[in-house]
């Protein structure tokens, strides 16, 4: 005999906060931005642990030293969960699972709980590493990042994901999870290598490409400063980026990519293809930078954005100094998979995020190869006339 709850669908919202700052120099002079999210438990000390980029210790030895001081400073609010542990940098940190379950283990020999904090510091690897491992801990531990590349303060580090990549697929294991709190610093992004300075302002064409002609003429026009590690010109840059980016989760609508379409993944079906077929050796960054090029082709050939502005998409692309192009478009079929991965991953029919115009962006489900070819075609030939920087 069916009951009057013998089928019910409520609706619920689940309050969340997404706390974002941005600071000069977060482990110098302005150190109480990082303290002030570290809200003890009661009248206990919160309990801290540090995870920081192996690549970036390298780099400043001097860190944990510091760290440590940071966190002694207000000992009636923080403690230390054990010493400042690296993680090794890049891509590896996210092939590796004996190095989640290190970390697992770590949490657990210091007792970390759900009111406990992990701070890390480092790359959109090791973000989305120990994010995960942080995240599957008591089913969440609190999460502060410290993002130290260009990519991770524009994009990954302000986003609400993370993962690993499993079964020789890129980010297949991975929650949702929304972070305690995030800390753009500019002081560490100092140490970055050209390369990766660069790589994260492809991420910041793609947002604008999909929010706003102005931002994006913005970007356009200071492309060749921020390829000189112009201060000014690259951290304008980030904080737009961070806005349009924040302003999608949280306004959006779908912040766990529940729906069909995921439009922040525009560019990226050839992007996450490529990655694993160069080994990695290609950067998320430029691997984005790549996989714009051909959406924005495809989209002129196709859906009516206009030809004067994909030459400009791949211009500023150009000018920050990143590829449009790389010797595995000479054979697009290899890159062909991507989209059914993406569809995979997604479930259900083919949706991908193209661009009729910019700032508006399209969903769409079907993709004739012919014409994608051609757009790949056509972002190699661009390539040949103009090479990277
Ligand atoms: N979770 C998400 O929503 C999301 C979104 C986009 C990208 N990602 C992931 O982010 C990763 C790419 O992140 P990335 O572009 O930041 O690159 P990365 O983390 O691979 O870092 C690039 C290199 O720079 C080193 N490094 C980092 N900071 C440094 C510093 N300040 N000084 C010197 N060296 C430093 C790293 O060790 C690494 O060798 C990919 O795995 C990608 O899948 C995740
Ligand atoms: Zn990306």
């Amino acid at each position: 005999m069916p009951t009057d709850y013998s089928s019910i669908d409520i609706p619920f919202v689940i309050p969340q906060t997404h706390r974002i700052r941005t600071t000069e120099d977060v482990l110098g002079p302005d150190a109480a931005v990082l303290l002030d999210v570290l809200q003890p438990s009661g009248a206990l000390p919160a309990k801290v642990q540090v995870w920081v980029d192996s690549h970036l210790l390298d780099c400043r030895p001097e860190l944990p030293q510091q760290i440590q001081s940071v966190l002694a400073s207000r000992p009636e609010q923080v403690q230390m969960a054990g010493s400042v542990q690296s993680v090794v940098g890049g891509e590896p940190c996210k092939n590796d699972p004996a190095l989640i379950e290190g970390m697992l283990e770590h949490f657990n020999r210091h007792d970390l709980d759900r009111r406990s904090y992990i701070v890390v510091i480092g790359g959109g690897a090791v973000l989305d590493a120990v994010g995960y491992a942080a995240a599957i801990a008591h089913r969440g531990i609190r999460l502060v990042r410290l993002p130290t590349t260009t990519l991770a303060q524009a994009d990954s580090g302000v986003g609400v994901k993370n993962a690993v990549n499993w079964f020789g697929k890129k980010n297949w294991k991975g929650t949702f999870a929304v972070p305690w709190a995030v800390i753009n610093d500019w002081k560490l992004l100092e140490t970055l290598p050209d390369r990766d300075f660069r790589c994260g302002f492809s991420e910041a064409v793609k947002v604008t490409l999909l929010k706003s002609r102005e931002a994006f003429d913005r970007l356009c026009e200071n492309a060749p400063r921020i390829a000189a590690r112009d201060e000014v010109a690259s951290a304008k840059a980030i904080a737009s980026a961070v806005r349009m980016h924040i302003r999608h989760i949280t306004e959006g609508g779908d912040p766990f990519e529940m729906l069909e379409a995921r439009p922040l993944d525009f560019g990226h079906w050839s992007a996450h293809r490529m990655e694993p077929l160069t080994d990695y050796t290609l950067r998320h960054g430029e691997a984005v930078s790549i996989g714009v090029a051909i959406d924005t082709m495809y989209s002129a050939r196709m859906h009516g954005f206009p030809a004067s502005d994909a030459r400009r998409v791949l211009d500023c692309l150009t000018d920050l100094g990143l590829p449009v192009s790389h010797p595995l478009l000479d054979d697009p079929e290899q890159l062909r998979l991507g989209l059914e991965e993406f569809r995979q991953h997604l479930g259900g029919r083919l949706t991908i995020t193209l661009l009729e115009a910019i700032g508006k962006p399209i969903d769409v489900h079907e993709v004739d190869w012919p014409e994608m070819q051609a757009a790949i075609e056509a972002v190699r030939a661009y390539q040949l006339e103009k090479p990277p920087r």
